[in-house]
């Protein structure tokens, strides 16, 4: 047996992977060969979702197929008795529970759900990219005490999703940078929540029990949670000319700094850039600046101080926060997003699988021996 590598699997090779390449030296980032600068600029989240499943990009009749299944209401609504399991839910559940328990419950009433075929889990994906971003926005009702609004198919899914979540038409620019915000958290090679999707699909499990691996995983402030401590930390700062001064002591006391620092990256994440730029541009269109001006002062100086950089989580939720979204919704955001991505990969999992099943080094007694409880 292999002696135990560095802490949290760093730097191991798990399997080969056809879907996402990341070179943290250059600060690069690939889906299926295209660099995420050129998707950022050019394609839909649709159109994107579409690449990672199916290895290329689609022509335009394939692509109209594509985004026509993906907008169908049959795809995007949900059962009422879920929503009736909403209803039931204490008004205080987070969003991300509320998505974790939703998606597990959302296969009791697919009709796929026992098919774990190639041609069945696509479809089982394509229903939960649709249905994903219609529970997190009918949360957001319920918890506010309103009714939830029905998707509306003659939308894309990143203007259908913020017409849910406001019951308003939003802007163009709004509808552009989400859905390039979309694009660029749709997937990430093996991170923690995509290794929890693989490892659940490699015993064989079904797509609904991979993806709410992954959205348990995707919680916890050390991954896909960390944009909502972001955004807690400009809270607290509030005030642009108190930035410096509080991330100084942040730092003097040590503290983890949310949104900086990469298992992978050791240059500034390649998505960051594209966030800070759509941070910025919706500040401006909302007469708000002041969150993206706490967040470069941040940036310099933890960058100057500690050499750790901006991640993808430093300026999603300025952006988000622009757009009127409230800070717990950030990462089932996220999730809504990379559900593509861990959907492509429970498919290359189950087209060439093998239990993953690593060992651990015992550090344990081996031969205690039993004494009956009325002698201990
Ligand atoms: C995501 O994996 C992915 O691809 C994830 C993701 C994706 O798209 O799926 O990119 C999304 O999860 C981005 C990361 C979001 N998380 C955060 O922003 C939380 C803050 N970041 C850190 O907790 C940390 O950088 C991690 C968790 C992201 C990575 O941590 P590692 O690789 O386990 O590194 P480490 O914690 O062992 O730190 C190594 C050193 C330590 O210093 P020493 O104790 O050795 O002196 O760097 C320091 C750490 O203290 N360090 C930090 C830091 N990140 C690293 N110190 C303060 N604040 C930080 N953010």
């Amino acid at each position: 047996m292999s002696t135990v590598g560095k802490a949290g699997l760093e730097d191991v090779v798990v399997s080969t992977t056809d879907i996402c390449y990341i070179d943290g030296r250059e600060g690069r980032l690939i889906y299926r060969g295209y660099d995420v600068d050129d998707l950022a600029a050019h394609s839909t989240f649709e159109e994107v979702v579409y690449l990672l499943w199916h290895g290329v990009l689609p022509s335009k009749k394939e692509y109209e197929t594509f985004y026509k299944a993906l907008s169908a209401s049959t795809n995007r609504k949900l059962p009422p008795k879920l929503i009736t399991i909403l209803h039931a839910l204490p008004k205080k559940t987070t969003p991300m529970e509320v998505l974790r328990t939703g998606v597990s419950a959302l296969s009791a009433w697919d009709p796929d759900a026992a098919d774990n075929s190639r041609e069945a889990s696509v479809r089982k994906a394509m229903r939960l990219t649709a249905q994903m971003p219609t529970l997190v926005a009918a949360w957001e009702r319920i918890r506010r005490g309103k009714a939830p609004l029905a998707p509306n198919p003659k939308l894309s899914l990143s203007a259908n999703f913020l017409y849910m979540m406001s019951g308003k038409k939003p802007t163009d620019l709004a509808v552009k940078t989400f859905d390039v915000a979309l694009i660029l958290h749709a997937d990430h090679e093996f991170n923690a929540s995509t290794f929890a999707a693989r490892v659940t699909a490699a015993t064989l499990s079904d797509m609904h029990s991979a993806i709410t691996s992954a959205i348990g995983a995707l919680k916890g402030p050390l991954h896909g949670g960390a944009n909502e401590q972001v955004m807690l930390m400009v809270d607290k700062i509030k005030d642009p000319a108190k930035a410096e001064a509080w991330i100084r002591k942040a730092i003097a006391d040590k503290m983890r700094l949310m949104g900086f620092g990469h298992r992978v990256y050791r240059v500034e994440d390649p998505r960051a850039k594209h966030l800070r730029r759509l941070a910025t541009e919706l500040g401006r269109q909302v007469g708000d600046e002041s969150k993206v001006q706490i967040l470069n002062t941040v940036a310099r100086v933890v960058t100057e101080e500690k050499h750790i950089y901006p991640n993808v989580d430093l300026f999603s939720g300025a952006g988000y926060a622009a757009m009127g979204i409230a800070t717990d919704q950030f990462t089932p955001i996220f999730a809504m997003s990379r559900v593509a991505g861990w959907a492509a990969h429970v498919l290359e999992q189950h087209g060439n699988n093998r239990l993953i099943r690593p060992r651990g080094e015992y550090t344990g007694p081996t031969r205690a021996t039993y004494v009956p409880i009325s002698q201990r």
